[in-house]
């Protein structure tokens, strides 16, 4: 009999940090033991707390460990598996109340959070059908197939007020009854799992965590709209998700949850993937499905919409990863369940990846109209280092920079919209004083410059000028002029490009001249850089009263810009000074200073 269930974390995060070295050992010392029936090593996907990996948490006590390492195990396994007695040193220390261990919900980070997506992550063994089942796995497809009608599941659909994950937020009901009024010989079902925003990563964690929930979802809209084949795109880059839906679909197969006659409905669907290349174009609807079709993955214009005329020129659905993963959950609790969670216009919840400078960065689930301070201070810790915050960027390329002083904005798709920002797919970066906003517009700029398709020119030449403007002004060599320049091309650009790459480019170059004005002042018209960043115009300087002429300065300087001999107050040369940084890093009196 099975009495303890050792989930170990098998998201990339955790994996790449070692997990299935631990797993290793723990079967290794398992089977030492003599307890290796008694005690099931379950390979989970990604619990949240990436930051913290390789996790491990022991149930039924619900004991959390993190940052094991191997030399670990032997410890867990004697003391706690076999005599009852949790080791306290490595037990997540927000879960330590006093002599008291509470339970992971009780902790800062899980306590605002709500789980639908994520629902099952960290909780089953994604290569086993049999334990998504148990988690009523594949009770909604059958609801729908048994008890529902097509129009049924797209009025259950709209009533729960789903709009889409993906970025736009577009009413995901809506969209499935367009393609479902398109009258055609065959339909298609698509999942956008293409993740191509910088930062992000709550698709590949569904994916890698719950592959049958995606599965379930798309026969729910094959048979919704009429549709008897889906593709999954997803990018190569992502190896693990690509393996566990390679398995999930072959053991959906098996069962007759996938392909002929599904539970002898009558009802038919087949799915396959497709690896894309790590084009952040292909993303965009119509590039994917062009990309789908074997060709170059380039946009084209709208309309015809998808619904209408989508994959090889047939109606298309195709929604984001997240999108499908909520709706097993709304057909069997229901569109009132659903949108009874989340704010007027934009219901249920969120998956955000928070990064950037803040204590617990992770994936992150709240219900929509969690303002970015309970989910900045309170899940995610707040800032390291007693530094300030400055802003939340948020939607990736295609969104902008939340300043302190909306720093109460309860977040939402129209609520995001209104201060130039955008929800975007859930990448969530937190800045702090040390960010330089003519830097970060500068860094999205690069990156949407590199992704161009180049197929219409406002994208294709004016992000590129637009990266040359910012890069002038980090150098100190833009004038006031140019800030005009720049925001008029922006409005051109968004105004005239095809698709919503260009059409978004600009975001984070306007919000950060709405909200932080006064750093590009001081680029321009000062010639300097507040945070300290833009190398061009900042010096290391040696304070001559503080420098003890220790030498060590000048041992780690790269170019040999420092001089002086030992017990002497040293000097740099900022004619040979590259602004590495290396030497104020080195110096332990505190003698150097960036300015
Ligand atoms: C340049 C660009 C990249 C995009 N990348 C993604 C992506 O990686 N994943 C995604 O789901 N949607 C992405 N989208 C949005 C999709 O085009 C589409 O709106 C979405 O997948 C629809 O699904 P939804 O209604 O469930 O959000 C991107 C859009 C653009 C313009
Ligand atoms: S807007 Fe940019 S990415 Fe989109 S089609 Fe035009 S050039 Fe390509
Ligand atoms: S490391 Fe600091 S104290 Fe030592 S020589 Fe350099 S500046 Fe002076
Ligand atoms: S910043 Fe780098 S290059 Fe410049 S003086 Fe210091 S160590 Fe040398
Ligand atoms: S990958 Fe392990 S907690 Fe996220």
């Amino acid at each position: 009999m099975i009495r303890s269930h050792v989930m170990v974390c098998g998201g990339t995060g955790c994996t790449s940090s070692g997990s299935e070295a631990i797993i290793r050992e723990l079967e290794k010392n398992l089977s030492k033991a003599g307890i290796s029936d008694e005690v099931k090593i379950v390979k989970t996907g990604c619990f949240g707390l990436c930051a913290l990996g390789p996790i491990m948490i022991v149930y039924p006590e619900g004991t959390f460990y993190s940052m094991v390492k191997v030399e670990d195990v032997p410890e867990i396994v004697t003391e706690h598996l076999l005599k009852g007695r949790v080791v306290t040193r490595l037990v997540y220390e927000e879960t330590i109340h006093g002599d008291e261990i509470v339970s992971l919900e009780e902790t800062g980070f899980y306590k605002k959070q709500k789980r639908v997506a994520l629902r099952n992550c960290g909780l089953i063994n994604p290569e086993d059908i049999n334990e998504y089942i148990a988690f009523d796995g594949y009770q909604a497809l059958a609801k729908v197939l048994t008890e529902m009608s097509p129009d049924d599941v797209i009025d259950v659909m709209k009533a729960s007020g789903l709009r889409g994950r993906g970025g736009a937020g577009f009413p995901t009901g809506m969209k499935w009854s367009f393609a479902k009024a398109s009258v055609n010989d065959q339909k298609y079902v698509c999942c956008n799992a293409d993740e191509g925003d910088p930062g992000a990563f709550m698709d590949r964690s569904i994916l890698e965590g719950d592959p049958h929930a995606l599965i379930e979802a798309m026969c729910i809209a094959g048979y919704a709209i009429g549709a008897t084949k889906g593709f999954v795109y997803v990018r190569a880059e992502y190896p693990i998700a690509v393996h566990r839906l390679e398995i999930a679909v072959g053991q959906a197969k098996e069962m007759g949850l996938l392909g002929e006659n599904i539970l002898d409905s009558g009802f038919s669907f087949d799915l396959e993937l497709r690896l894309g290349a790590g084009a952040f174009v292909c993303g965009e609807e119509t590039a994917l499905m062009t990309s789908i079709e074997g060709h170059r993955g380039e946009p084209r214009p709208r309309p015809p919409f998808p619904a209408v005329k989508g994959l090889f020129g047939k109606p298309t659905v195709l929604n984001n990863v997240e999108t499908y993963a909520n709706i097993p959950q709304i057909i069997l609790k229901g569109a009132d369940w659903f949108s009874s969670i989340g704010t007027e216009k934009s219901k249920g919840t969120k998956v955000f990846a928070l990064g950037g400078k803040i204590t617990n960065t992770g994936l992150v689930e709240v219900p929509m109209g969690t303002t970015l301070r309970e989910i900045v201070e309170e899940i995610g810790g707040g800032i390291p280092g007693g530094k300030k915050f400055k802003s939340a960027q948020t939607g990736g390329p295609s969104g902008g920079c939340i300043p302190a002083s909306h720093m109460d904005i309860e977040i939402d798709y129209d609520n995001l919209l209104a201060i130039g920002s955008m929800m975007g797919s859930g990448g969530l970066i937190v800045m702090d004083e040390t960010t330089c906003m003519v830097d970060i517009a500068k860094f999205f700029l690069e990156f949407t410059v590199d992704e161009s398709c180049g197929k219409c020119t406002p994208c294709r030449i004016g992000t590129k000028r637009l990266y040359e403007m910012l890069d002038k002004i980090s150098k100190g060599k833009g004038t006031m002029s140019d800030l005009d320049k720049m925001e008029e091309l922006c409005y051109h650009i968004k105004e005239n490009s095809l698709c919503g790459l260009g059409q978004t480019a600009a975001n984070p170059v306007l919000s950060t001249l709405r909200f932080f004005r006064d750093e590009y002042i001081a680029h321009v018209q000062d010639k300097r850089c507040p945070a300290g960043v833009c190398k061009d115009l900042l010096s290391y300087l040696i304070i001559p009263e503080k420098c003890r002429g220790c030498t060590a300065c000048a041992r780690v300087c790269p170019t040999g810009a420092i001089s002086g001999s030992v017990k002497q107050v040293h000097l740099i040369d900022q004619a040979k000074c590259i602004k590495c940084g290396a030497c104020m890093e080195k110096c332990r009196f505190d003698a150097i200073i960036k300015q």
